[in-house]
Protein backbone atom coordinates (compact mmCIF):
# COMPACT_ATOMS: atom_id res chain seq x y z
CA UNK A 1 0.00 0.00 0.00
CA UNK A 2 2.68 2.47 1.14
CA UNK A 3 4.75 1.62 -1.59
CA UNK A 4 1.84 2.30 -4.17
CA UNK A 5 1.30 5.90 -2.53
CA UNK A 6 4.71 6.45 -3.24
CA UNK A 7 4.62 5.73 -6.41
CA UNK A 8 1.98 7.88 -7.05
CA UNK A 9 3.22 10.86 -5.44
CA UNK A 10 6.38 10.14 -7.41
CA UNK A 11 5.00 9.87 -10.60
CA UNK A 12 2.18 12.91 -10.10
CA UNK A 13 5.66 14.88 -9.44
CA UNK A 14 7.09 13.48 -12.56
CA UNK A 15 3.80 15.25 -14.80
CA UNK A 16 5.54 16.74 -17.77
CA UNK A 17 4.46 20.29 -18.82
CA UNK A 18 6.52 21.68 -21.04
CA UNK A 19 9.24 19.63 -22.93
CA UNK A 20 11.49 22.27 -25.23
CA UNK A 21 13.92 19.47 -27.38
CA UNK A 22 16.68 20.12 -29.41
CA UNK A 23 16.14 23.91 -30.64
CA UNK A 24 17.96 25.90 -32.91
CA UNK A 25 17.02 29.08 -34.11
CA UNK A 26 19.10 31.72 -35.91
CA UNK A 27 18.10 36.16 -36.99
CA UNK A 28 19.02 35.81 -40.36
CA UNK A 29 22.36 34.43 -40.23
CA UNK A 30 23.46 34.93 -36.85
CA UNK A 31 22.11 31.87 -34.53
CA UNK A 32 21.61 32.35 -31.09
CA UNK A 33 20.15 29.35 -29.50
CA UNK A 34 22.21 25.89 -29.93
CA UNK A 35 20.65 22.83 -29.09
CA UNK A 36 18.93 23.77 -26.03
CA UNK A 37 16.61 21.38 -24.31
CA UNK A 38 14.39 22.42 -21.22
CA UNK A 39 11.75 20.37 -19.22
CA UNK A 40 9.36 21.86 -16.96
CA UNK A 41 7.10 19.33 -14.67
CA UNK A 42 4.09 20.53 -13.72
CA UNK A 43 4.02 22.22 -10.32
CA UNK A 44 7.74 23.48 -10.58
CA UNK A 45 9.05 27.02 -10.38
CA UNK A 46 12.21 26.66 -13.15
CA UNK A 47 14.41 29.25 -12.94
CA UNK A 48 16.50 30.09 -16.72
CA UNK A 49 19.57 32.39 -16.04
CA UNK A 50 21.89 33.49 -18.03
CA UNK A 51 23.85 37.25 -18.61
CA UNK A 52 22.42 40.21 -20.97
CA UNK A 53 22.42 38.21 -24.42
CA UNK A 54 22.82 35.25 -23.46
CA UNK A 55 19.19 34.12 -25.52
CA UNK A 56 16.90 33.32 -22.68
CA UNK A 57 14.11 36.38 -24.09
CA UNK A 58 14.59 34.63 -27.45
CA UNK A 59 14.29 30.92 -26.30
CA UNK A 60 10.58 32.36 -24.41
CA UNK A 61 9.70 33.74 -27.85
CA UNK A 62 10.00 30.32 -29.49
CA UNK A 63 8.02 29.02 -26.37
CA UNK A 64 5.17 31.23 -26.69
CA UNK A 65 5.00 31.58 -30.78
CA UNK A 66 6.41 34.75 -31.36
CA UNK A 67 9.18 33.09 -33.30
CA UNK A 68 9.59 29.41 -34.70
CA UNK A 69 12.44 27.35 -34.01
CA UNK A 70 14.53 26.36 -37.18
CA UNK A 71 14.67 23.08 -35.75
CA UNK A 72 13.67 21.01 -32.42
CA UNK A 73 10.14 20.77 -31.09
CA UNK A 74 8.27 22.30 -28.03
CA UNK A 75 5.51 19.84 -26.60
CA UNK A 76 3.07 21.64 -24.01
CA UNK A 77 0.69 18.52 -22.14
CA UNK A 78 2.24 16.08 -24.38
CA UNK A 79 1.30 17.90 -27.47
CA UNK A 80 3.42 19.85 -30.31
CA UNK A 81 3.24 23.72 -30.21
CA UNK A 82 6.02 25.42 -32.56
CA UNK A 83 5.42 26.95 -35.03
CA UNK A 84 1.93 27.47 -33.64
CA UNK A 85 0.44 31.46 -33.50
CA UNK A 86 0.84 33.00 -30.06
CA UNK A 87 -2.79 33.29 -29.94
CA UNK A 88 -3.57 29.57 -29.96
CA UNK A 89 -0.69 28.92 -27.84
CA UNK A 90 -1.96 31.23 -25.72
CA UNK A 91 -5.42 29.70 -25.16
CA UNK A 92 -3.65 26.29 -24.34
CA UNK A 93 -2.73 28.07 -21.39
CA UNK A 94 0.66 29.96 -21.85
CA UNK A 95 0.54 33.18 -20.32
CA UNK A 96 4.06 35.60 -20.50
CA UNK A 97 4.76 38.76 -19.25
CA UNK A 98 7.22 40.18 -21.20
CA UNK A 99 10.41 42.22 -20.09
CA UNK A 100 9.35 45.20 -18.41
CA UNK A 101 6.04 44.21 -17.50
CA UNK A 102 3.94 46.47 -20.57
CA UNK A 103 0.91 47.54 -18.83
CA UNK A 104 -1.95 50.16 -20.50
CA UNK A 105 -0.49 52.93 -18.86
CA UNK A 106 -3.76 55.13 -19.26
CA UNK A 107 -6.13 52.62 -18.06
CA UNK A 108 -7.08 51.81 -14.74
CA UNK A 109 -5.86 49.09 -12.84
CA UNK A 110 -9.21 47.24 -12.96
CA UNK A 111 -9.27 47.81 -16.59
CA UNK A 112 -5.84 46.77 -16.88
CA UNK A 113 -7.07 43.13 -15.39
CA UNK A 114 -10.06 43.07 -17.49
CA UNK A 115 -7.69 43.07 -20.39
CA UNK A 116 -6.42 39.78 -18.97
CA UNK A 117 -9.21 37.81 -19.32
CA UNK A 118 -10.37 38.91 -22.64
CA UNK A 119 -8.33 37.19 -25.21
CA UNK A 120 -9.12 33.77 -23.87
CA UNK A 121 -12.51 33.03 -23.30
CA UNK A 122 -12.77 33.87 -19.71
CA UNK A 123 -14.59 36.72 -19.93
CA UNK A 124 -17.57 35.43 -18.09
CA UNK A 125 -15.66 34.44 -14.59
CA UNK A 126 -13.48 37.65 -14.98
CA UNK A 127 -15.19 39.20 -11.70
CA UNK A 128 -14.44 35.94 -9.77
CA UNK A 129 -10.77 35.79 -11.19
CA UNK A 130 -10.57 40.21 -10.39
CA UNK A 131 -11.11 39.18 -6.95
CA UNK A 132 -8.62 36.06 -6.89
CA UNK A 133 -6.18 38.60 -8.06
CA UNK A 134 -6.86 41.26 -5.25
CA UNK A 135 -6.29 38.41 -2.53
CA UNK A 136 -3.18 37.30 -4.23
CA UNK A 137 -2.07 41.12 -4.61
CA UNK A 138 -3.75 43.51 -2.37
CA UNK A 139 -1.89 46.50 -3.35
CA UNK A 140 -3.81 46.77 -6.69
CA UNK A 141 -7.17 46.25 -4.55
CA UNK A 142 -6.45 49.02 -2.86
CA UNK A 143 -5.25 50.98 -5.91
CA UNK A 144 -7.75 49.67 -8.60
CA UNK A 145 -9.48 52.90 -9.50
CA UNK A 146 -5.84 54.43 -10.17
CA UNK A 147 -3.86 54.50 -13.80
CA UNK A 148 -1.42 51.98 -14.65
CA UNK A 149 1.06 54.83 -15.17
CA UNK A 150 0.39 56.54 -11.59
CA UNK A 151 1.93 53.11 -9.92
CA UNK A 152 5.89 53.35 -8.95
CA UNK A 153 7.70 50.26 -10.70
CA UNK A 154 7.20 47.16 -8.50
CA UNK A 155 3.27 47.67 -8.39
CA UNK A 156 3.77 48.10 -12.12
CA UNK A 157 5.17 44.58 -12.34
CA UNK A 158 2.95 43.13 -9.81
CA UNK A 159 -0.08 44.41 -11.89
CA UNK A 160 1.65 43.07 -15.13
CA UNK A 161 2.06 39.80 -13.55
CA UNK A 162 -1.94 39.61 -12.48
CA UNK A 163 -2.65 40.56 -15.71
CA UNK A 164 -1.75 37.22 -17.05
CA UNK A 165 -3.31 35.10 -14.28
CA UNK A 166 -6.33 36.50 -15.15
CA UNK A 167 -6.23 33.81 -17.79
CA UNK A 168 -6.34 31.32 -16.27
CA UNK A 169 -3.11 29.87 -17.31
CA UNK A 170 -0.80 26.77 -16.70
CA UNK A 171 2.28 28.33 -17.21
CA UNK A 172 3.34 31.51 -16.85
CA UNK A 173 6.82 32.77 -17.99
CA UNK A 174 8.00 35.87 -16.59
CA UNK A 175 10.74 37.49 -18.42
CA UNK A 176 13.29 39.57 -16.09
CA UNK A 177 10.86 40.78 -13.53
CA UNK A 178 13.19 41.59 -10.92
CA UNK A 179 14.89 43.97 -13.33
CA UNK A 180 15.43 47.37 -12.22
CA UNK A 181 13.58 46.66 -8.77
CA UNK A 182 14.78 47.35 -5.16
CA UNK A 183 15.86 44.47 -3.19
CA UNK A 184 12.84 44.76 -1.45
CA UNK A 185 10.29 44.69 -3.50
CA UNK A 186 12.15 42.42 -5.37
CA UNK A 187 11.55 40.00 -2.07
CA UNK A 188 8.30 41.06 -2.27
CA UNK A 189 7.72 40.19 -5.99
CA UNK A 190 9.63 36.88 -5.43
CA UNK A 191 6.88 35.96 -2.40
CA UNK A 192 3.87 36.59 -4.57
CA UNK A 193 5.60 33.99 -7.13
CA UNK A 194 5.77 31.48 -4.24
CA UNK A 195 1.57 32.42 -3.94
CA UNK A 196 0.62 31.75 -7.56
CA UNK A 197 2.62 28.30 -7.45
CA UNK A 198 0.19 27.81 -4.32
CA UNK A 199 -2.83 28.77 -6.62
CA UNK A 200 -1.42 25.99 -8.83
CA UNK A 201 0.38 28.00 -11.51
CA UNK A 202 3.73 26.14 -12.96
CA UNK A 203 6.28 28.91 -13.34
CA UNK A 204 9.11 29.84 -15.44
CA UNK A 205 11.23 32.69 -14.42
CA UNK A 206 13.36 33.73 -16.92
CA UNK A 207 16.23 35.95 -14.32
CA UNK A 208 20.06 37.56 -14.50
CA UNK A 209 19.08 37.53 -10.48
CA UNK A 210 20.83 34.43 -9.82
CA UNK A 211 20.59 34.77 -5.89
CA UNK A 212 17.18 35.60 -5.45
CA UNK A 213 16.11 33.06 -8.32
CA UNK A 214 18.34 29.99 -6.59
CA UNK A 215 16.59 30.92 -3.45
CA UNK A 216 13.04 30.03 -4.74
CA UNK A 217 12.95 27.98 -7.57
CA UNK A 218 13.05 24.00 -7.36
CA UNK A 219 15.28 23.62 -10.39
CA UNK A 220 17.41 25.93 -12.95
CA UNK A 221 18.77 26.34 -16.06
CA UNK A 222 21.74 28.45 -16.93
CA UNK A 223 22.23 29.51 -20.25
CA UNK A 224 25.64 31.13 -21.90
CA UNK A 225 25.64 32.12 -25.36
CA UNK A 226 22.81 30.08 -26.83
CA UNK A 227 23.47 27.32 -24.77
CA UNK A 228 22.66 25.36 -21.72
CA UNK A 229 25.85 25.09 -19.58
CA UNK A 230 24.83 23.45 -16.52
CA UNK A 231 21.23 22.53 -14.85
CA UNK A 232 20.35 20.81 -11.57
CA UNK A 233 18.64 21.92 -8.04
CA UNK A 234 19.40 24.76 -7.00
CA UNK A 235 20.30 23.70 -3.77
CA UNK A 236 23.48 21.91 -5.95
CA UNK A 237 23.46 24.77 -8.04
CA UNK A 238 24.42 26.98 -5.20
CA UNK A 239 26.50 24.72 -3.87
CA UNK A 240 28.48 24.63 -7.13
CA UNK A 241 31.78 26.73 -7.71
CA UNK A 242 31.45 27.39 -10.79
CA UNK A 243 28.17 28.90 -9.80
CA UNK A 244 29.51 30.64 -6.70
CA UNK A 245 32.29 31.72 -8.91
CA UNK A 246 30.89 33.23 -11.75
CA UNK A 247 27.16 34.13 -10.64
CA UNK A 248 27.47 34.67 -6.81
CA UNK A 249 30.40 36.76 -6.51
CA UNK A 250 31.62 34.74 -4.04
N1 LIG B 1 15.35 40.84 -33.15
C1 LIG B 1 16.63 40.50 -33.15
N2 LIG B 1 17.37 40.52 -34.29
C2 LIG B 1 18.67 40.16 -34.29
N3 LIG B 1 19.36 39.76 -33.21
C3 LIG B 1 18.69 39.73 -32.03
C4 LIG B 1 17.30 40.09 -31.94
N4 LIG B 1 16.90 39.95 -30.65
C5 LIG B 1 17.99 39.53 -29.98
N5 LIG B 1 19.06 39.38 -30.80
C6 LIG B 1 20.40 38.89 -30.42
O1 LIG B 1 20.24 37.56 -29.94
C7 LIG B 1 21.08 37.32 -28.82
C8 LIG B 1 20.24 36.85 -27.65
O2 LIG B 1 19.39 37.91 -27.22
P1 LIG B 1 18.25 37.71 -26.13
O3 LIG B 1 17.47 36.51 -26.45
O4 LIG B 1 17.52 39.01 -26.04
O5 LIG B 1 19.12 37.45 -24.81
P2 LIG B 1 18.74 37.65 -23.27
O6 LIG B 1 17.26 37.69 -23.15
O7 LIG B 1 19.36 36.47 -22.58
O8 LIG B 1 19.38 38.93 -22.84
C9 LIG B 1 21.83 38.62 -28.58
O9 LIG B 1 23.08 38.51 -29.20
C10 LIG B 1 20.98 39.66 -29.25
O10 LIG B 1 21.75 40.74 -29.70
MG1 LIG C 1 16.07 39.09 -22.30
Amino acid sequence: MMKMLLKYIWERKEIIMLQIKNIDFSYGKLQVLWDVSLTINEGEIVGLLGANGAGKTTLLKNVSGLLCPDSGSVEFMGERIDGQPSHSIAERGISLVPEGGRVFPDMTVRENLEMGAYPTGVWKQKEDMIERVYDIFPVLKERKKQRASTLSGGERQMLAMARSIMSQPKLCMFDEMSYGLAPRIVTKVFQTIESLREQGITILLIEQNVKDTLQIADRAYVMENGKIVMDGCCQDLRESDYIRKVYLGL
